[in-house]
């Protein structure tokens, strides 16, 4: 046993979702990492919207599989937005102090698109997740000087 993992802890890695192969195989090489650092680490993917498994479709399959207490589900994206405020706790029941209308006037005075216009197809999983332990829904990577770092790779390769 180690502090990275524990057989009554799962993480649920979630990825947005897009037609696209490259999101899957993103997240699918996250969880390979996690499991090579920790391989008793119960982990697993889900994808928010577009993609299948989605969120209740994993979390189902972890916790008929394990005996959960919890699940830890860290939002692989880069900063907060309406789908790690509003969407994902909706998606998880989660209760949050989101304000819908302060989000949507803040969109309408900035409105530069980056609400990126899929939100109207409602194609989430809508059945309601069946879990007695505790979901903690973490916050996105962040500003971290080690994705900084990613970015000044970025930018090398051309110079
Ligand atoms: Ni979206």
């Amino acid at each position: 046993m180690n502090l990275m993992s524990d057989n009554k802890t799962a993480i649920l890695l979630l990825s947005h979702g897009s037609r696209l192969e490259d999101g899957k195989k993103v997240i699918e090489a996250y969880k390979e990492l996690y499991l090579e650092e920790f391989p008793e680490a119960i982990v697993d993917y889900a994808f928010m919207e577009i993609r299948k498994p989605g969120i209740q479709e994993t979390i189902k399959k972890l916790t008929e599989e394990n005996d959960l207490d919890r699940i830890i589900v860290v939002p692989v994206f880069v900063a907060h937005g309406l789908h790690t405020k509003r969407d994902i706790p909706k998606l998880l029941g989660i209760e949050t102090d989101f304000d819908a209308e302060e989000a949507s006037s803040h969109h309408h005075h900035h409105h530069h698109g980056h609400d990126h216009g899929h939100h109207h197809h409602h194609d989430h999983d809508e059945e309601s997740i069946e879990f007695d332990g505790e979901i903690i829904l973490t916050d996105p990577l962040g500003i971290d000087k080690r994705m900084y770092e990613i970015i000044k790779d970025r930018v090398s390769e051309y110079l």
